[in-house]
């Protein structure tokens, strides 16, 4: 297991079952884990979190792009609106950040954002989009179920890097970046409501 700066955060026990020898084993001793039901289509991964800590871990099982998740991880390291990664194993596991409260598509299904909720998730949604973009780094793979908004905290959380880009050849425009992101976000959850609605 590699471990990476933020590694110092976790709790120390915490910290000891992911260095030991079998961290599965280990760290189910002391916490509880759900696995994240999976969509009725094909996930690249399986999603285990745990239950009363605000840790995750993604097993990745698609061999092909999986070390990319990691590096977008790194990208963007320290910026509030990512998770954390904690630890990594190359190509197979991520120990990351558990993103608090739920994702969009099932707050709008429940029909539970307020106007001013709504108003503050497009805004820290922006300032997420904008700080990736200062750092090259692009999400081109919108869903819903990938942004999480904590109704306690009002904080917003993007998960699933695997489907971001780091470009190395050009620098990315941040306000353009912004400008596309809210219009993407926009139309998606319009369409959403609209296919609820239906
Ligand atoms: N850091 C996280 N915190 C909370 N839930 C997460 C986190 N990462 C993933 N999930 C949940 O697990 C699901 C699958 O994870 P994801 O990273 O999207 O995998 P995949 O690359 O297979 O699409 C997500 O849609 C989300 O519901
Ligand atoms: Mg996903």
């Amino acid at each position: 297991m590699e471990i990476t700066s933020n590694f110092k955060k976790l709790k120390s026990e915490i910290q000891q079952a992911i260095l030991s020898e079998e961290y599965w084993p280990a760290l189910t001793t002391l916490l509880d884990f759900e696995r994240v039901p999976s969509p009725p289509f094909e996930h690249r991964s399986h999603v285990f979190k745990a239950i009363n800590d605000s840790i995750a871990i993604k097993l990745f099982t698609d061999r092909s792009k999986n070390g990319h998740d990691i590096k977008i991880h790194e990208a963007l390291s320290g910026i509030p609106y990512y998770p954390d990664m904690y630890a990594y194993i190359d190509k197979q596991v991520i120990i990351i950040e558990k993103a608090s409260g739920e994702a969009l598509n099932g707050l709008l299904k429940k029909q539970k954002i307020s106007k001013g909720e709504l108003e503050s998730i497009r805004e820290q949604y922006s300032e997420a989009v904008k700080l990736a973009a200062e750092r090259n780094v692009e999400d081109w793979d919108f869903k819903l179920e990938h942004i999480f908004w904590d109704q306690k905290t009002k904080k917003l959380m993007k998960v699933d890097l695997g489907g971001y880009d780091l470009y190395t050849d050009f620098q990315l425009d941040p306000e353009n970046q912004v400008a596309r992101g809210l219009e993407v976000l926009n139309r998606e959850m319009k369409r959403y409501l609209k296919y609820l609605n239906n």
